[in-house]
């Protein structure tokens, strides 16, 4: 730990040179600079995160979301706990330290029914647990916690409140951050991030987002390209680009410095290489699926998403290949924070 301390402190960023390093034509600089940082704060290790998508019904009604409350289009499907409890047994099996458990926010799968499965997962893996579920109360999250909950994402999508607002009705930036910031004085270790090239958004926005990214203190950073899903109102809007998100990327390693960095799915599903680029400019984590095959393809968030065919065990496979091609170790611990925290 010590050795990589001093790689811990560097210099803070303006939001002009943010916006001027989205700008550049060529990122190379940064790129560089970002797999080095990465290398010097993590080391050649990759963590593999377990995600086990459980339930694709959602209250909510996003802009940018294929399970979105109207798109009356989808297959809705919710897994059984038991079922979830064995897809982090086979997670465990295929020798993930972690497994993400990820819904849409699914008033159908009550937090009694979260708690019960975290306490079974824990009792039989011991698996650090990570949550995906949305926003809910504080006792909920309290609960869930004392459960044997680990770590919670919630990305904050865009810190551009008007976009927020306009593209996630009935919610508000602010509440969100201060659901962010319950996580956070509950103990949890805290995940957020954003999209790129959402539409209106602009390079002023971007920067802005990894100042907040930078004043939250996070533990883990998520970010994707936004893909227009054609069963939503953005469905004529373009993508977020390739290069922009890879720039956006580095910039999250060298605001955020000591935190987890995944190579998401989105990206790896707007390029074949789109993952192993992100893990040389900065990133640190894939997040490889463990869904049962059946439920896949039901859960589009957005279109032309990789892994919809394969099994847990040819994702676990693929991204096995994947790290050792990059000349990258498959990280053995639990992948916990890297910040060093008063005990919450
Ligand atoms: N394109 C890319 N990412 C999306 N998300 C939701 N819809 C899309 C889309 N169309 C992201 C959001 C959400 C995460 C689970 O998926 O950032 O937080
Ligand atoms: Fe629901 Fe999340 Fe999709 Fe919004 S982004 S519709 S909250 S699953
Ligand atoms: Fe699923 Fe590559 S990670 S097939």
């Amino acid at each position: 730990m010590l050795k990589n301390q001093h790689a811990v402190k560097g210099m803070r960023w303006s939001k002009q040179e943010l916006v001027e390093a989205l700008a550049a034509e060529n990122g190379r600089d940064i790129f560089k600079k970002a797999d080095l940082l990465r290398e010097a704060v993590c080391g050649d290790e990759v963590h593999r995160r377990g995600l086990i998508e459980f339930s694709n019904y959602c209250a909510r009604n996003c802009h940018y979301c294929g399970l979105r409350r109207d798109n009356s289009k989808l297959t809705r499907y919710r897994m059984s706990e038991d079922e979830i409890v064995e897809s982090a047994q086979n997670a465990k099996k295929l020798g993930y330290r972690t497994v993400v458990l990820q819904s849409g926010e699914d008033g159908g799968f009550t937090t009694d029914a979260l708690c019960r499965t975290v306490e079974k997962i824990k009792q039989k893996t011991n698996l650090a647990i990570t949550l995906s579920v949305g926003e809910k109360t504080k006792n909920e999250f309290r609960r869930l916690k004392s459960t044997g909950s680990d770590r919670y994402l919630m990305r904050f999508e865009t810190s551009n409140r008007g976009l927020y607002e306009r593209l996630r009705p009935g919610a508000s930036l602010d509440t969100r951050l201060e659901n962010l910031k319950v996580l956070r004085e509950l103990g949890y270790q805290v995940g957020s991030g954003c999209m790129i090239g959402l539409p209106g958004q602009t390079l002023e926005d971007l920067a802005d987002d990894l100042l907040l990214m930078e004043k939250m203190d996070l533990d883990m950073v998520g970010v994707g390209p936004f893909i227009p899903h054609p069963e939503t109102p953005l469905k004529n809007s373009p993508r977020g680009d390739l290069k922009l998100t890879l720039k956006f990327v580095a910039l999250v390693r060298l605001v955020t410095r000591n935190t987890h960095i995944p190579a998401t799915t989105a990206l790896g599903s707007i390029h074949p290489f789109g993952r192993q680029m992100a893990l040389e400019r900065g990133a640190n984590v894939l997040m490889p699926n463990v869904t049962p095959e059946k439920y896949r393809k039901f859960y589009e968030i957005y279109p032309n998403k990789i892994c919809i065919t394969e099994k847990p065990s040819d994702c676990a496979g693929c991204v096995g290949s994947m790290i050792h091609s990059l000349g990258r170790k498959i990280a053995k611990g639990y992948g916990h924070s890297l910040k060093q925290r008063r005990e919450a």
